[in-house]
């Protein structure tokens, strides 16, 4: 199931985007340019993840699944906010802001993404996916095209 297996590879990748700020964050002198790129290009991959998430658990829990989608959805929202936050910090052009906004909503956002993850993961990873109907499976592979 390629959907479903690239939201997994998807949830690696974006540990991988969240290791490589906290190490830019670290490193001194900081590394400014770098950090704006890689937080945007995080925020711009996270987006995309998203949308595709939204899509594949609707799909999951109108079939026979039952996928927390309220719970989910929460949390994507109140993800957003802190990255609303940061990307406001970014656009002031302020490095002073974007210091303070990643020192605050930054960290909170990565260990909020963390447990995310790993609260999705959860549930992905022991779908029962022999009990798929062909028409649910179907309508993810739509997703695939
Ligand atoms: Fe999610
Ligand atoms: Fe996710």
């Amino acid at each position: 199931m390629l959907a479903i297996e690239n939201i997994k590879k998807e949830h690696e990748q974006i540990e991988q985007f969240m290791q490589e700020v906290e190490l830019i964050m670290k490193t001194i002198p900081l590394n400014y340019p770098n950090l704006i790129h890689t937080c945007k290009e995080c925020a711009s991959f996270w987006n995309l993840h998203e949308e595709k998430e939204r899509k594949i658990f609707k799909i999951l829990s109108k079939s026979n699944f039952k996928i927390p989608i309220r719970k989910i959805n929460f949390k994507h929202g109140e993800l957003k906010e802190h990255q609303n936050a940061i990307k406001l910090a970014i656009n002031s052009g302020s490095e002073e802001k974007v210091k303070k906004a990643l020192e605050s909503h930054g960290k909170k956002l990565i260990e909020k993404l963390r447990a995310h993850i790993s609260f999705e993961d959860e549930i992905i990873y022991t779908l029962p996916l022999e009990l798929l109907k062909p028409k649910t499976m179907e309508k993810l592979e739509e997703l695939d095209k």
